[in-house]
């Protein structure tokens, strides 16, 4: 995977560590484009990647902490039969609002208590800046937790704030370190392809594509 064309702003995914995340969403009012990580369009990570696949069989997709929706249509839009969660009710209901005729499936749910039906039932899992989003003590189990839903066969696509692996984390975001990433082996999937990118400013965000 290249570098995306456009990164929307990635550098605005900003060190935000004070309010939780329902919270946030509920301060916004309607004005969505003040949650910090909205770009109410869908992540271009994700479309270089959905350009780059044949429209073959294999097309249940989850999105995990789905936000606001948009990277969620664009796969039901391509066809995808979309289960799409968020921990916030107020996203989720963002969610429902914002697409009144949707086809995805919108569920409040925790992605370290999911539906025990969901194991394995996905041929595409997407996450955006989730792995960064918990806390650090659970990066084994979100790693886990994220592995868990993708199919045999199946693809887990990750996006995240990178770091090198001896660099200190710092506040949140905690961003995922090479090590992180390289325990979804110990879950089963495989990594299939890795890029490092960095912003002007210096950031760095990973994407990685892992099979089953
Ligand atoms: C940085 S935001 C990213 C949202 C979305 N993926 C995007 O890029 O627009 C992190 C998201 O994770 C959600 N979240 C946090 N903890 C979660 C959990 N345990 N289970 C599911 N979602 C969670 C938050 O509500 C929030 O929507």
């Amino acid at each position: 995977m290249g570098q995306p064309t456009d990164n929307f702003g990635e550098d605005a995914v900003p060190d935000w560590s004070t309010q939780e995340f329902d919270e946030l969403y509920a301060s916004v009012g309607a004005d969505l484009d003040q949650v910090p990580w909205a770009r109410l369009r869908p992540n271009p990570t994700l479309l270089e990647w959905l350009d780059a696949q044949d429209a073959g069989p294999g097309r249940r997709a989850l999105v995990v902490a789905c936000g606001l929706g948009d990277d969620a249509e664009e796969l039901a839009r391509r066809g995808y039969e979309v289960t799409a969660f968020d921990l916030s009710e107020t996203a989720i209901g963002w969610c429902r609002k914002r697409f009144p005729e949707s086809t995805v499936d919108y569920r409040v749910a925790d992605l370290l208590a999911l539906p025990a039906a969901w194991a394995r039932g996905y041929d595409l899992v997407f996450e955006l800046y989730t792995i960064q989003s918990l806390p650090l003590a659970a990066r084994r189990d979100v790693v886990a937790a994220l592995a868990a839903p993708v199919a045999a066969g199946g693809t887990l696509l990750v996006r995240c704030s990178g770091r090198g692996d001896d660099e200190p984390v710092g506040s949140r975001p905690w961003p995922v370190s090479r090590a992180d990433l390289a325990s979804f082996a110990g879950e089963g999937l495989a990594e299939v392809s890795f890029t490092d990118d960095v912003t002007e400013s210096g950031r760095r965000f990973f994407a990685g594509v892992y099979r089953r």
